[in-house]
């Protein structure tokens, strides 16, 4: 019994040691927010949802609304009304796209001037407009935007390059603008874009990058002489991230290693009855004893499987991270209206028709095994993966 008393007092240090780690914030003034429960994104400092939170939640030039389809909708002083798929508020980056799926429409007269961000990472495109029997265009230098396009008129756009040859006589040159691509994208110097992937702003101002790194969040504290920014403890959720990771190795380590001591400690004492109970004792037998139990891993049912949430892709084709653009199951890309299934515990989705098949074999998550902690990346094979799938966390940018 020695043994358990040790690894009781292991645990009890690392706990003790860990709390008082944790910093001693007080709870964030507002509740983050958002238009649709599954695909978010969550909304909070400096982001401010109108109608559903109080003004002094967020900045000025950070409200957001939610439009009847649940979409979180930005308007940009000059350019107007776009969708925001995604926020990184440890990179300070929002992703948005047109609401009527033309964003190269909305590129041709885009700019965020007036409002507090800006392009990070831009590249030049050209906009022509051809005639339609201009056909045999350069797929790697031209791009046909369907949606700009008419019966007798297709629209091109084609990266701006001072050394590439002049456009065709049959064309028009319409614009050069210069397009705020995202971060992933812009890591691969000659792809080349089909203008639908959303456009990345970021914003310098208010700096909370040290405070989400932290696991807290950003808010407004009032000192008497007016607001300023300040970092708070996410309310709700409990622990900063920080501290979650900490319990993980603090508690989780010496508690496997506790597990293992056990498991030693009865083989041992298994043994010792076996070698007691004489060396003339049916082999065969006592080495099926010793074999680790494997429980076996059944399906789950209809209903259970039914319960899990579904979603119906949108046109920007965005999901919360960490999941790719493809299915990992079947390794096909997602298209925009298709059926999709999450796990709970995890957030991975999946094409629903592909879980609920692995489901009914297995109860458990294919990518994770349920852990909400690790996540897989998945290899795909399309082409336009270069653009969307080939996820470096956006955390990573600079
Ligand atoms: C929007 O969300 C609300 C609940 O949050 C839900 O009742 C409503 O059906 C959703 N509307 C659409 C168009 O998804
Ligand atoms: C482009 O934006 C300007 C305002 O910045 C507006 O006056 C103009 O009508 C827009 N053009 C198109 C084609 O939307
Ligand atoms: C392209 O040209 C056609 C006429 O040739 C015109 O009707 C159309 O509006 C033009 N499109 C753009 C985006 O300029
Ligand atoms: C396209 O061109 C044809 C003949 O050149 C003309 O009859 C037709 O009206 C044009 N369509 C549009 C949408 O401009």
């Amino acid at each position: 019994m020695d043994s358990i008393t040790a690894a009781t007092l292991i645990l009890t240090l690392s706990v003790s040691s860990l709390l008082s780690t944790i910093p001693s914030l007080s709870a964030a003034p507002c509740n983050p927010q958002s238009c649709h429960a599954v695909l978010g994104p969550e909304i909070r400092f400096p982001f401010l949802l109108l109608h559903h939170q109080s003004p002094s939640c967020g900045l000025s030039g950070f409200e957001l609304r939610c439009n009847h389809q649940n979409q979180t909708i930005l308007t940009l002083p000059h350019s107007g009304a776009f969708v925001v798929d995604h926020i990184d508020y440890a990179s300070q980056a929002l992703f948005i796209n047109d609401p009527n799926s033309c964003l190269p429409g909305r590129i041709l007269n885009f700019s965020a001037y007036g409002s507090p961000f800006r392009g990070a990472y831009t590249r030049s495109y050209t906009f022509l407009n051809c005639s339609s029997d201009f056909m045999d265009y350069d797929p790697t230098r031209y791009t046909p935007l369907y949606c700009l396009s008419g019966r007798n008129h297709t629209v091109l756009a084609m990266r701006s390059d001072p050394v590439a040859a002049a456009p065709p006589a049959t064309c028009r040159r319409i614009k050069s603008v210069e397009v705020p691509i995202e971060w992933e994208l812009s890591q691969f110097e000659w792809s080349q874009m089909d203008l639908r992937e959303d456009l990345e702003l970021v914003w310098n101002v208010p700096l909370c990058r040290n405070c989400e790194i932290k696991g807290g969040i950003c808010g407004l504290e009032n000192d008497g002489e007016g607001s300023r920014v300040a970092c708070f403890r996410r309310s709700g959720s409990g622990l900063p991230r920080s501290a979650k990771y900490g319990i993980i190795i603090g508690v989780g380590i010496p508690g496997l290693v506790c597990i293992i001591g056990l498991t030693c400690y009865a083989c041992g004492m298994i043994r010792a009855l076996n070698l007691r109970s004489g060396l003339n004792s049916d082999l065969p037998m006592t080495i099926s004893d010793q074999r680790p139990v494997i429980r076996s891993v059944s399906g789950l049912d209809g209903p259970t499987i039914q319960s899990y949430p579904t979603t119906v892709l949108g046109e920007s084709r965005r999901l919360p991270k960490p999941n790719d653009a493809c299915c990992p199951i079947c390794l096909s890309d997602y298209q925009p209206k298709e059926t999709l299934r999450s796990i709970p515990e995890c957030n991975h989705y999946f094409h629903a028709d592909c879980i609920d098949e692995w489901l009914k074999l297995n109860g458990s998550c294919p990518l994770c095994r349920n852990s909400p902690v690790s996540s897989i990346p998945t290899p795909c094979f399309s082409l336009s993966e270069s653009s969307s799938g080939l996820s470096p966390s956006n955390s990573d940018s600079p």
